[in-house]
């Protein structure tokens, strides 16, 4: 709770004279009355660590009285026998640190105290449109008060200005959490490589890493893709559902949810044990892309550099191909390399697969590597059988066909320049061969 309370502290301090209102994730139903299971909404479990859905937490730093208010769900053991247990109104104050507790059906007639005062309101539009409109009828109200009253919020600013400079610096504690995530993703990883086999099918490898995930106290973070022959092509590929044979690359991109915070590794290997020729020339370009971008990670670098040195490495490997031709720097200007890499190189990681943050403050300005920021490296080349050439590019030879590479860690940034969390899963050529 100490946790929470810090991270309260900093929110507080950036509010000035305004109110933050942050909703929790809506219980989501799937069909007929079946829940998914539920999920806090990162930036609510980020400074409450209160994990019920229709929650609201409210923090007013110029309030006299109260300056965290927790609304939450009412006590009812009747529900709670169905739908799971409740904190209540009471224990919300004493476990959750909050100066107030209120029932959720009182929303209506407490927020307008602790709007009354507030220059402006920072909240988050745009996620729940049925609580948009209750915030945008209490700000209504408000406005109308204004001119009589002198007070009140004339603006509704989103909440995320406060909270993503926050969770882009992690903290010790959040980096125990991340490198547990990894680990865990890590041992699937390792394991998916010693289990996967020609005729075996993707969906078994999957389930035995998620089970590893699950045995751990982890969860998938996203869908996990695993990805034999030509579905390595396929970026966000879910099926899972092919028989893999000899000859094929087996593409997997599987993290591990640890306790809210996530890892994020891909890592392409040949299912017979042995990579074809084109396979390895591609899998070592991807390699020396990935190392040229994580030579770019260190403080002081502005966040598009590792992407820049990635791309160069992948143009030039594949001009040397003839699969690119022309002017390097035309290539890349026109980005005519992305038939092959549509993605960018990464993506902030943390309570999110991809997190809270800017990449730019301008469009000159590229946000600059600090300590404590975590992001993925994941340079890949995808080489459909599909493919429409870009004007004046040549035809791609049918035995590049199929190839999908990617390799993705996460990274963490240091005082010196980086540590890669998911060092424990190989990637050198001969670690991938068997
Ligand atoms: N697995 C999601 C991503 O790599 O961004
Ligand atoms: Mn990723
Ligand atoms: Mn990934």
């Amino acid at each position: 709770m100490e946790i929470y309370r810090q991270r309260r502290e900093q929110l507080m301090a950036k509010i000035g004279n305004g109110t933050a209102i942050f909703r929790s994730a809506p219980m989501a139903v799937m069909h007929n009355d079946v829940e998914y299971a539920f999920r806090q909404d990162s930036n609510f479990f980020y400074l409450t660590g209160f994990n019920e859905p229709d929650a609201v937490a409210v923090f007013a730093p110029h309030h006299e009285e109260h300056q965290f208010i927790l609304f939450v769900q009412p006590k009812d053991i009747e529900k709670e026998t169905w739908t799971g247990y409740r904190t209540g109104v009471d224990l919300a104050k004493e476990m959750y640190g909050a100066d107030e507790a209120y029932s959720i059906t009182e929303l209506d007639e407490k927020l307008p105290q602790y709007l009354e005062k507030a220059d402006r309101i920072y909240y988050h539009v745009g996620r729940d449109r049925a609580f948009d409109d209750t915030i945008l009828q209490h700000w209504q109200q408000q406005r109308r008060l204004y001119y009589r009253r002198g007070t009140g919020p004339r603006a509704i600013e989103d909440s995320a200005v406060l909270t993503d400079p926050l969770r882009q610096i992690k903290t010790p504690e959040e980096l125990e959490l991340m490198r547990r995530a990894a680990e865990i993703a890590v041992d699937a990883h390792n394991l998916a490589r010693e289990i996967a086999r020609p005729g075996r099918y993707e969906y078994e490898i999957q389930a035995e890493m998620e089970r590893l995930f699950g045995v751990n106290g982890g969860s998938p973070a996203y869908p996990s893709i695993v990805a034999s022959g030509g579905n390595s092509c396929i970026l966000h590929y879910v099926e899972n559902n092919r028989q893999m044979q000899d000859g094929d690359l087996l593409l997997i991109d599987a993290g591990c949810c640890y306790q809210y915070y996530n890892s994020d590794i891909t890592r392409t290997f040949p299912v017979g044990g042995k990579f074809k020729p084109n396979q390895k020339i591609i899998y070592e370009l991807v390699l020396e892309a990935q190392k040229q971008a994580l030579s770019k990670i260190k403080p002081g670098i502005p966040y598009n550099e590792h992407h820049d040195a990635a791309v160069r490495v992948i143009v030039e490997g594949l001009m040397e191909l003839g699969l690119l031709v022309g002017d390097i720097e035309e290539i890349i200007k026109e980005e005519k390399y992305k038939p092959f890499y549509m993605h960018k190189t990464g993506h902030w990681l943390g309570l999110d697969v991809h997190d809270a943050g800017a990449y730019k403050h301008s469009e000159e300005e590229w946000q600059i590597l600090q300590p404590g920021q975590v992001l993925t490296v994941e340079p890949g080349i995808y080489i459909s059988p599909f493919l429409k050439p870009v004007e004046g590019q040549p035809e791609v030879d049918s035995q590049w066909h199929g190839i999908g590479v990617r390799i993705e860690d996460d990274v963490l940034v240091t005082e010196t320049g980086c540590e890669i969390l998911t060092a424990g899963v190989p990637k050198s050529v001969e670690e991938m061969e068997r």
